[in-house]
């Protein structure tokens, strides 16, 4: 079934809205994403008075569905664009005039990126800097840029980095990401420009595209197949509940101080393979259906992030419990088979079957 795509947006034309006294336009990019459509659903629920428009090209990753309790809200609008591209993102800006940019949309798969690489520096690199531009030409009042704590690198055991630390990109996806926050510091450096930066962990969720780690196991154990796991399961990651990083990301457009970035990380860190083993055990599947598959190239060990500085200053912190969370996450699937099913039939089952080389 394919969801018909509506752009919505003729019934709140916000041009000249924008004004101190006037509730807040907020642009989202790369809305009908994981992260992103969980970040439109907090801000409807959290702000009611706000504008939301959700600008997206509606990639393999972009779904519609994903929004489709709140496609009929008033203060919520849809625009299909590309963000490399200038003439789609001219179109948004002076369409909506945002108060507020805040920039999810990126070739997000660190796999596809060392296949192709050159499609995720046009998106997640010219992307940004386009919407950059327009958001000085717009006065924008804040741009969020949401980046990755892949742009570290693999961190050693028993420490973890602090923002100021080096960035040391190891594959495609994350040199993107670093580059993409250099240009926000150049563009509050030079330009004067209002940003911030937040870099997450891995985050988990309702909603997450079946080709990450998470959605992967519980999908595959639902449906008897194999679980497939990189290398020897060693490698450590922390996992952060989409929702609790929503939060960080509210706290930092709204109270971050201008030209910061902000380390958003759960210290919640798992190896991949106890992780998958206890996601099993919740699941009361069989730990047979684990297989190991090629390791990925360039497979970063370990990423840890020290996050006093969000905490100290915003008084954020994660609070949702990961065993809650991952039942949840579990009963989510569960419920949403329909949801998991259409992507299946479509070109990522290509993608999956073309490039999941089992040893
Ligand atoms: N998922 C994680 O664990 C994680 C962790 C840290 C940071 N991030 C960052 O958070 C952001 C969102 O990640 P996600 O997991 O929700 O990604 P996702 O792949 O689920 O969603 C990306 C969205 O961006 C859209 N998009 C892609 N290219 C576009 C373009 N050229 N123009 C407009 N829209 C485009 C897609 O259609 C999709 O809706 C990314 O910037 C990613 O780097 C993700």
């Amino acid at each position: 079934m394919k969801k018909e795509i509506k752009e919505n947006f003729a019934f709140f034309n916000a041009k000249g809205l924008n004004n101190e006294n006037l509730p807040k336009i907020v642009l989202v990019t790369g809305g009908a994403g994981f992260i992103g459509s969980n970040f439109i659903r907090y801000l409807i629920r959290k702000y009611p008075d706000y504008k939301i428009i959700n600008f997206d090209k509606l990639t393999y990753a972009g779904n519609l569905y994903n929004l489709e309790m709140i496609e009929e809200n008033p203060n919520y609008a849809f625009m299909r664009g590309d963000v490399s591209n200038q003439a789609d993102v001219k179109n948004v800006f002076e369409q909506f005039n945002p108060d507020f940019v805040v920039h999810f949309a990126a070739e997000s798969h660190v796999d596809r990126s060392i296949i192709n690489p050159d499609l995720f520096l046009q998106t997640n690199i010219l992307g940004t800097q386009i919407l950059l531009n327009y958001s000085r030409e717009y006065k924008v009042k804040k741009f969020v840029l949401i980046s990755t704590d892949e742009v570290y690198g693999s961190i050693p055991s028993n420490s973890s980095v602090a923002e100021d630390a080096k960035l040391a990109p190891n594959n495609p996806y994350a040199a993107s990401k670093a580059a993409a926050d250099m240009l926000i510091r150049v563009a509050h450096q030079t330009y004067g420009q209002k940003v911030n930066i937040i870099r997450s962990c891995n985050n988990y969720g309702s909603y997450q595209f079946p080709e990450k780690l998470i959605p992967v196991m519980i999908n595959n154990a639902f449906q008897g197949k194999e679980l497939p796991i990189y290398g020897d399961g060693k490698n450590i990651r922390d996992w952060i509940h989409v929702e609790d990083h929503c939060k960080a990301i509210d706290l930092v457009l709204h109270r971050g101080r201008s030209g910061e970035t902000y380390n958003a990380g759960a210290k919640n860190e798992w190896k991949n393979l106890v992780l998958v083993k206890h996601i099993l055990d919740l699941m009361k599947c069989s730990h047979d259906l684990i297989s190991f598959v090629l390791d990925r190239k360039g497979h970063d060990f370990r990423y840890s992030m020290d996050s006093s500085k969000i905490k100290n200053e915003l008084g954020w912190k994660p609070v949702i419990n990961f065993d809650e969370g991952l039942e949840q996450t579990i009963l989510w699937f569960k419920n949403h088979q329909e949801w998991v099913e259409d992507i299946h039939s479509g070109e990522y089952m290509n993608y999956y079957e073309k490039y999941n080389n089992k040893v």
